[in-house]
């Protein structure tokens, strides 16, 4: 970092740890990605909102390695690149945290924080996993985040899903990411699960890492995010500051949404589910919004998060 380069504007802001250029998508027919472009900063939480179908998980997936960009350019600490996967992408310190396979259920807990990059010591033949070592720096990182494991040996099933969020952001910390994409981890998360791991997003931050976090909850979004990155079926709907929004503003961008393609889904009827193209993919998106929304509405009943943010 720090390293300048010809014709940069001034040192007003750092260089984007990570950003997309005019980035598209296509699957098929489906434009998921229409000319995006974001940046990614040290120590700042850049929110991806969206309802269900609006990109979130392809833009993340493309700044992961996982998919490349059928046009438009992916920087990495301002140099355009090309990631053969999620592996090189790693190899760059950005570590995604997937909802669902963030950690192995059955496996304990400081396999699950290696994962086949244990600590070893002897060699040749006789070298094999220093497994004492391995729980000793695997409760010391999770201690960090403040969860106090009892037993190392213990499996990942037995933790709730908000400590299985830190113990992956742990993992993903200390094996050296500077960018850690979060995708939806609090949308599975109670009330109070959901404070937790906004708290580590918080601390992430304060530690310098860029991260993303991609939520549909604009309640979950606003304490911890410095930017609101506001998808809708490909587009950017917004692109603010957190000096120029607000919770209810983001809320109802979010609601404004949801409320027309509720309406696009009543209209078209309730056995449009079969029907192609457009109108048929509108229908149904404009379904699963409805359930969203009724769903968030239920859990969260509107109310900001249980948990402090800093204590
Ligand atoms: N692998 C894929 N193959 C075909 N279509 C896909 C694929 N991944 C995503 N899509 C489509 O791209 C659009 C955006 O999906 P996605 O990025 O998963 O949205 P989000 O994460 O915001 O819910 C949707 O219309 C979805 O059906
Ligand atoms: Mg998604």
């Amino acid at each position: 970092m720090g390293e300048s380069t010809l014709g940069e504007p001034a040192l007003t802001e750092s260089v984007p740890l990570l950003e997309v250029r005019g980035v598209s998508k296509y699957f098929g027919g489906v434009n998921a990605l229409r000319d995006i472009s974001l940046q990614v900063h040290p120590g700042e939480v850049t929110c991806v909102l969206g309802d269900n179908g609006a990109g979130k998980s392809t833009l993340i997936k493309i700044l992961s390695g996982v998919f490349q960009p059928d046009s438009g350019d992916l920087l990495i600490d301002g140099t355009p690149v090309t990631l053969a996967g999620p592996r090189e992408a790693r190899g760059h310190g950005i570590a995604t945290v997937f909802q669902d396979l963030a950690t192995v259920p059955l496996m304990s807990l400081w396999r699950n924080f290696f994962l086949g990059q244990e600590p070893t010591r002897g060699w040749g033949p006789l070298r094999r996993i220093d497994t004492a070592r391995a729980r000793s720096v695997m409760r010391a990182e999770v201690l960090r985040m403040g969860i106090d494991i009892r037993d190392p040996n213990q499996s990942v099933g037995t933790l709730s899903g908000g400590e299985r969020q830190a113990l992956a952001i742990a993992r993903a910390i200390y094996f050296g990411a500077r960018v850690l994409i979060l995708d939806e981890p609090t949308s599975a998360l109670g009330v109070r699960q959901s404070g937790i791991v906004l708290k580590y997003i918080a601390q992430a931050r304060e530690q310098g890492k860029g991260v993303i976090f991609i939520t549909h909850n604009p309640h979950h979004a606003y304490p911890v995010g410095d930017r609101f990155f506001l998808l809708k079926r490909g587009r950017v709907l917004a692109d603010v500051r957190k000096a120029g929004t607000s919770v209810s503003e983001l809320t109802e961008l979010m609601a404004g949404g949801a409320e027309l393609a509720e309406l696009s889904a009543e209209l078209m009827g309730p056995d449009h589910g079969a029907a192609t193209g457009e109108a048929g993919q509108a229908a149904e998106i404009g379904r699963e919004i409805a359930r969203e929304a009724a769903h968030a509405e239920e859990v969260l009943g509107g109310a900001k998060p249980a948990a402090p943010l800093d204590e």
